[in-house]
């Protein structure tokens, strides 16, 4: 979706605080990341020689204790202090990392402040300090065996939570940089909008138990929809549990990705939908775009229920009363049908087929003014009808990001976009 903010192109009376918050953001991961580079190279370094004769050259800064570098025991000892001083470098990052990332792993961010914790007692155990670390004497081996083993524990601790959470934090920061930094926060919304990003992963009811799409791509038989990747799949049908997502919610406007949003539409707030469900511009036109384009009409089911010359409409664009799709129970409806279509033979295709049944005759047409759609195939909308909607949509193939856009409706897309972000410039839109 895009939306222009008034006053043209992004927020640029604040860019210039925006694009330097971005970029100490930036330097703040980057530097993050150098950190575990820095403290894991510098683990290995110190690691890979187990036996310390071999050691003589390797750098002792970092202890207090002054050694006689031609002391094996006291080379060792170093060493040996070295690795547990590095590990809690290590593992505190891993938890600052994880604070960071606001990760729902308390329980594995209470691990790595523990297990630091636990190597500093090490360092500074009483007893060690005094054999091992203030006295002038001779170091005793044992009590340097012990330290080294205490030690060694500890790290072979710390190497295993790193390894587990490594995988992890590196989806999650992927996550948590979109919904931090890149988008929204260097273009701050006026009038005080809120924004949250979501993810389907926020929402636990999502899961196969409610959602009979997810049952049935877990299940084998569902050949029909092997292609399709499964969250993109998942995020297509999003849409029909918007209630439970938003349980506080009693209205929304739904803008789907593929739009570009030209105008003021406070206007749709106020339409009265009479009752119904969903505010929506319908896309029939002679004989094209009925029902029964959409839908196995050779289906009893089908038949039984819909009229097949009954006129479809659109998602992109809409409006949706919260309260009347709970009482009208809209979701239970588009489960029992996505159940009955398991086998893909009531319809195939995207969400608008299951939609055109949970929302058949709970549907309440809008101006189409609001919403032109066709701008992904169709060469021959009239520019007036664009120049003048609302809400356009790029519905079809021809993305207007794409090489195959059609360039008469480029323009109307990629005048909002900002090229001087370095985000958008990743994407290699080609402008
Ligand atoms: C740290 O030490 C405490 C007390 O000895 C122990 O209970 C805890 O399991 C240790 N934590 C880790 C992560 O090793
Ligand atoms: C799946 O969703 C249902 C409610 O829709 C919930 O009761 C259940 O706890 C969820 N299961 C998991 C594993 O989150
Ligand atoms: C449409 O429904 C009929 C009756 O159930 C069925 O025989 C047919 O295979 C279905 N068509 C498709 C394309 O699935």
């Amino acid at each position: 979706m895009a939306v222009p903010i008034r006053g043209g192109r992004g927020a640029s009376n604040s860019g210039g605080f925006n694009l330097r918050s971005f970029f100490s953001h930036r330097i703040f991961i980057s530097a993050l990341f150098s950190l575990l580079f820095i403290a894991t190279v510098s683990v290995i370094f110190t690691t890979n020689p187990s036996t310390p004769h071999h050691d003589s050259a390797l750098p002792t800064t970092g202890i207090r204790r002054t050694f006689l570098s031609s002391n094996p025991l006291k080379i060792r000892l170093d060493l040996i202090y070295k690795q547990a001083s590095d590990h809690i470098t290590l593992v505190n990052a891993y938890a600052a990392y994880a604070r960071k990332l606001k990760l729902e792993m308390s329980k594995k961010l209470k691990m790595f402040d523990d297990l630091a914790q636990n190597l500093s007692d090490i360092q500074t155990n009483p007893s060690y300090r005094g054999a091992l670390f203030d006295s002038t004497s001779p170091l005793d081996e044992d009590v340097l065996r012990q330290f080294e083993k205490e030690v060694k524990d500890k790290v072979k601790t710390a190497r295993m939570m790193i390894v587990e959470s490594k995988e992890n934090y590196d989806n999650q920061l992927k996550i948590q940089k979109l919904k931090d930094t890149v988008w929204f926060k260097m273009r701050p919304m006026e009038r005080g909008a809120h924004i949250e990003i979501k993810a389907v992963g926020d929402f636990r009811f999502l899961n196969s138990s409610y959602v009979p799409l997810l049952k049935q791509q877990d299940l084998p038989s569902s050949e029909n929809r092997g292609d399709k990747p499964k969250d993109t799949f998942v995020l297509n049908h999003v849409r029909f549990y918007l209630p439970d997502m938003f349980p506080k919610l009693k209205k929304i406007v739904f803008l789907e990705d593929d739009v570009v949003v030209q105008k003021d539409i406070t206007g749709l707030w106020k339409i009265d939908l009479e009752g119904r469900v969903n505010g929506a511009v319908e896309i029939c036109f002679g004989s094209f775009h009925r029902l029964g384009h959409y839908l196995n009409f050779s289906h009893p089911l089908i038949k039984e229920k819909l009229n097949p010359k009954a006129c479809a409409w659109s998602f992109g664009m809409n409006v949706l009363d919260l309260d009347a799709w709970r009482s009208e129970k809209c979701t239970e409806e588009y489960n029992y049908w996505q159940n009955l279509n398991e086998d893909g033979s009531l319809w195939s295709g995207g969400p608008l087929p299951p939609g055109l049944i949970t929302f058949y005759s709970k549907t309440n047409p809008l101006d189409r003014s609001w919403h032109v759609l066709g701008l992904g195939y169709n060469p021959s909308i009239s520019m007036d009808a664009i120049n003048k909607a609302a809400v356009i949509h790029y519905n079809g193939n021809m993305k207007p990001w794409l090489d195959i856009a059609m360039n008469q409706y480029k323009g109307f897309w990629t005048k909002y976009v900002d090229t001087e972000m370095e985000f958008v410039q990743m994407c290699n839109f080609g402008l």
